[in-house]
């Protein structure tokens, strides 16, 4: 996957929706509802994108979404490539490659994961503040292309600290509005903070290896997210990452953990997570 490569799907793109795009927003597993909230929808199949490759994983729908949301216009990729489904690297980062191209400045990351922290339930959300790769492989390996961004990129700051503050302010004003209107009988901080912690999957963690990530100062598991947050930092874009909490990590609880769980805990959100996101877009 090249420089070209890049360009000519944003070109491609580009060439479907006349107007710049302020975000773009990746969504996880059971979140893709999300999507339907776009006004003037234009929706674009990734097989007819130039060097995309088609999701497979069941919950994905795999097309782009390209729209307007809160006052902004956004493109919305509906299914993600997963380094688990046996895509390489290159191709799980493309999509992020590709909205680099087309200039797009902000990208927010989501995904549904498992959570490490006893305070951190099932139907909660997590702001990413910082991930572990454990992945087992950096996207950025090989030969690098300049016109991406530097050799070594700096990743002190992955997650975005403004994007954040306007996540956290926005969680907070809709928790508040949910008591004042007797949605929720107390105020629930539904929005945590934590480390995403990536593993490659496709099977769920073992007990230890949960431990593990709890212990190197990980609070949410997942196999998603890190690849394309490093290729956004990598051209100097803005990102913001939320974790849906589907599941207590293996070993947590006496439960075994199950692919429809983790799809229907991401249904019982949506309601949630659509107000945040649609917030936080009006905002940036
Ligand atoms: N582990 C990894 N990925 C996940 C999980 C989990 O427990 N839940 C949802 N995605």
């Amino acid at each position: 996957m090249t420089y070209e490569n890049a360009v000519e799907a944003a070109a491609f793109i580009k060439s479907k929706y006349l107007h710049a795009i302020d975000v773009a927003v990746v969504l996880g597993s059971g979140l893709g509802a999300f999507a339907d909230e776009v006004e003037n929808a234009v929706k674009i199949p990734y097989e007819e994108i130039p060097h995309f490759v088609r999701s497979t994983v069941e919950g994905h729908a795999g097309q782009l979404v390209l729209g307007e949301l809160g006052g902004k216009h956004i493109a919305v990729q509906q299914g993600r490539f997963h380094f688990y489904e046996g895509y390489d690297m290159q191709q799980v980062m493309f999509p992020v490659r590709t909205f680099g191209r087309m200039g797009i400045g902000n990208v927010i990351l989501t995904n549904a994961a498992g959570s490490t922290e006893p305070e951190y339930p099932p139907g909660s959300l997590m702001l990413i503040t910082d991930h572990l790769n454990l992945m087992g492989e950096n996207p950025l390996r090989g030969k690098n292309d300049e016109r991406f961004g530097v050799r070594f990129p700096d990743m002190t700051e992955v997650y975005d600290r403004e994007l954040q503050k306007i996540a956290s302010e926005e969680a907070d004003d809709i928790a508040h509005e949910r008591f004042e209107k007797g949605v929720d009988d107390e105020k629930r901080d539904f929005l945590h903070r934590g480390v995403y912690c990536a593993l490659s999957g496709p099977t769920y963690e073992t007990p230890a290896e949960v431990r593990m990530c709890r212990q190197l100062g990980g609070n949410a598991v997942g196999m998603s997210t890190v690849p394309e947050a490093i290729a956004a930092r990598h051209q100097g874009m803005k990102v913001l990452g939320i974790s849906c909490i589907t599941n207590f990590a293996a070993g947590m609880t006496g439960e075994n953990i199950n692919h429809e769980e983790v799809m229907e805990t991401g249904a019982r959100v949506a309601e949630i997570f659509k107000q945040l996101l649609r917030r936080i877009i009006a905002r940036i």
